[in-house]
């Protein structure tokens, strides 16, 4: 439709690509970013390595009746994340629907041809997470559709796996056969990778970063021009003050926070088990390492405009802007070096020597494990270690904007009831501090720090500031009075049943137990309410009950408003010899268990995926099996009909 097209956007992918020249468009479907990520760096290495004419494409932002028209000699690659209980991410779910429905049709072939995506070239990697059911659904459906189509697939789809937690490699092993195949297939002659710019960034030394046009870290117009405006969302956030925030843990070496966050007028709104997205500012320390090690200190404050080379490339963030602005709030300084990265910077190492140590790093997959991944380098503590401290000043700036990822917002299971207080947000967040065996540094948790930095100066502490980590507290401008964070709100699924009469069963252990705080809060303001509620059960566990035992004294007050209708079960780990954990209490409530199931009790499982809340699952299933005198596979099949029916819910995070 081309009236249509001319006025807005087009959404017709084939004429964009014509139009800027493209034979390779990058899709993704992308819920966090990562998605989005692999995408913008497959494109990147399509045209150094291939000289692929390449661009990313949003899947939301385009149409696919026109599919069947792509031209044979391009390719379409989908990079495609599986998002919770196998859903397709925000963004691919039109897509998604399209492309598997019953009567899809095309606007020339339609449904008359048997084949209509005969001349669709593809490939195809999916981001999934193997603690979940239906790991990787989306890649496997879309392929599956695709397929059915007549589409072309090149190579295998591949399956990157959070749960693993090998996502990087999952990507690095599918990419290079299928790069042989799709070079094989279009005829492509691999080159030596030169390092091909999409982006531009100049200086503008006549301009001062006081100026009021420059983005200090500001995400877009209004909130630079200091009237921000809802909606508030993953692309706009809140600047929320931070009402009140305490230390929940009585431990010397570790942290744990409570915060209220106000979001009184923002039109914010929330419901009990959302979650609430905090947007991270990175450490000051941080941002100098890397400005420094990158020969920039001396200019963080220069202005510095950026723009895509071409139509489709889109640079991260807004400018003017500075240097330290895009380390500090736009791209991802602290997460570990990846091995790609680390490859395609060889070519700017400072001499020789380090040029092939860095080449080696980057082509051998053990070595790089051992040497570099397991010590936890940041970019800047990677390029430190390689040439001994000194300043690397051959690589270009937008190397780093390009091949880093854009910082996301950091996403926390909110531990109050809406029903209570709907202004108010709580978060509970333990503070990550992890020593590295082996390396001379301690992994700081970019946002929790944050939060951390946030509190204390709240509460004027004396040294706000105890790891040297400097963050900037006040945000870009100094605009507001008080402590501010920047939040908006994801809802979830996770949600108590609509029935509030109904038993639920809810297994919390450490920072797991934030939603069920939640939700215990709301079922003791519903009895207080006159209403009838059901069996609350919660089984929560920490290490030692003078530690680290959330809300201790809280626990008292919901119980006094449920009476025995609520029961706090504990695990406390570290009191005596053997371990004690939440699944090990609830084995030893087979019985009740089994009965508050058969009284269609919801059942609740937050926390750690990898470990915790997988045994949890293997105990329900033991619990059904013994109590009913069913099979161990049939036991199983009962737990996966709960979770189908949204009986089993789960709020889990790797
Ligand atoms: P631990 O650290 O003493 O091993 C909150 O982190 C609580 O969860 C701690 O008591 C911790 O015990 C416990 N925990 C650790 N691994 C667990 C697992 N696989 N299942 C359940 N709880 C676990």
């Amino acid at each position: 439709g081309s009236a249509g097209a001319k006025a807005g956007k087009s959404r017709d992918i084939l004429e964009k690509m014509d139009e800027s020249g493209k034979n390779c468009v990058v899709f993704y479907g992308s819920q966090t970013g990562t998605a989005e990520d692999y995408a913008t760096r497959l494109a990147k290495e399509g045209s150094s390595r291939f000289g692929l004419k390449t661009m990313t494409a949003d899947l939301e932002e385009y149409d696919y009746e026109n599919l069947d028209k792509f031209p044979e000699d391009k390719v379409a690659m989908f990079v495609l994340a599986t998002y919770g209980e196998g859903e397709p991410t925000d963004n691919a779910v039109e897509f998604y629907e399209f492309i598997g429905g019953e009567d899809v049709s095309f606007s020339e072939k339609g449904g008359a041809e048997e084949k209509p995506l005969s001349s669709l070239r593809y490939v195809a990697f999916g981001l999934g997470n193997n603690t979940y059911e239906h790991y990787n659904l989306m890649v496997r459906n879309v392929t599956k559709y695709l397929d059915r189509l007549g589409a072309n697939r090149v190579g295998e789809a591949g399956e990157g796996d959070d749960g693993a937690g090998t996502m990087e490699e999952d990507f690095l092993a599918w990419k290079e056969p299928m790069w042989t195949a799709l070079a094989e297939s279009m005829n492509l002659e691999e080159r030596e990778a030169v390092y091909e710019p999409t982006f531009e960034v100049t200086e503008k030394p006549d301009m001062d970063s006081s100026d009021d046009t420059v983005y200090l870290g500001e995400p877009n117009k209004n909130h630079l021009e200091g009237h921000s405006k809802g909606p508030y969302n993953a692309h706009n956030p809140y600047i929320a003050p931070i009402a009140e925030s305490k230390e929940l843990f009585n431990d010397e070496k570790r942290n744990c926070l409570h915060m209220e966050i106000d979001i009184s007028g923002s039109n914010l709104s929330y419901t009990t088990g959302d979650h609430v997205a905090v947007w991270p500012t990175n450490a000051g320390r941080e941002v100098d390492r890397f400005l420094n090690m990158i020969n920039l200190g001396d200019k963080k404050d220069t202005v510095i405009v950026a723009k895509g080379l071409d139509a489709t490339s889109k640079v991260p963030f807004p400018s003017p802007t500075t240097y330290d602005a895009v380390a500090r709030y736009h791209i991802e300084i602290c997460a570990p070096v990846s091995r790609q990265f680390v490859a395609s910077l060889a070519q700017f190492a400072p001499n020789e020597t380090i040029k092939a140590e860095m080449t080696r790093l980057g082509g051998d997959k053990e070595a790089f494990a051992k040497e570099v991944a397991k010590k936890h380098f940041n970019i800047a503590q990677f390029l430190e270690y390689m040439s001994e401290g000194k300043p690397w000043d051959k690589v270009p700036f937008t190397i780093f904007i390009e091949s880093l990822n854009k910082i996301q917002p950091r996403y926390y299971s909110i531990s109050s009831s809406s029903l209570v207080q709907k202004n108010k947000i709580s978060i509970t967040a333990v503070v990550e501090s992890v020593e590295i065996p082996g390396a001379a540094h301690v992994v700081k948790g970019v946002t929790t720090n944050y939060l951390l930095a946030l509190k204390q100066k709240q509460h004027g502490a004396s040294n706000p500031d105890p790891h040297g980590l400097n963050y900037a507290i006040t945000g870009p401008r100094n605009k507001y009075d008080g402590i501010h964070v920047p939040v908006h709100v994801r809802h979830s699924n996770f949600k108590l049943p609509s029935d509030p009469s109904k038993p639920i069963i809810m297994i919390g252990p450490g920072t797991g137990v934030a939603p069920f705080r939640g939700f215990v809060q709301e079922r003791a303001q519903m009895a207080k309410d006159g209403e009838t509620v059901g069996k609350s059960i919660l089984f929560f566990g920490c290490r030692k009950s003078t530690e680290d035992f959330l809300y201790q004294d809280e626990w008292k007050e919901y119980q006094s408003a449920l009476g025995e209708n609520f029961e706090l079960v504990t695990a406390f780990s570290r009191e005596t010899a053997k371990k004690v954990y939440v699944q090990h209490r609830l084995k030893e409530r087979a019985a009740e268990i089994n009965e508050l199931l058969e009284q269609k009790a919801y059942f609740y499982v937050c926390g750690d995926a990898a470990n915790m809340a997988r045994e949890v699952n293997e105990v329900l299933a033991q619990i059904i099996c013994e109590q009913r005198g069913v099979s161990k596979q049939k036991a199983e099949e009962i737990v996966k009909t709960m979770r189908a029916s949204n009986a089993y819910q789960e709020d889990v995070w790797s």
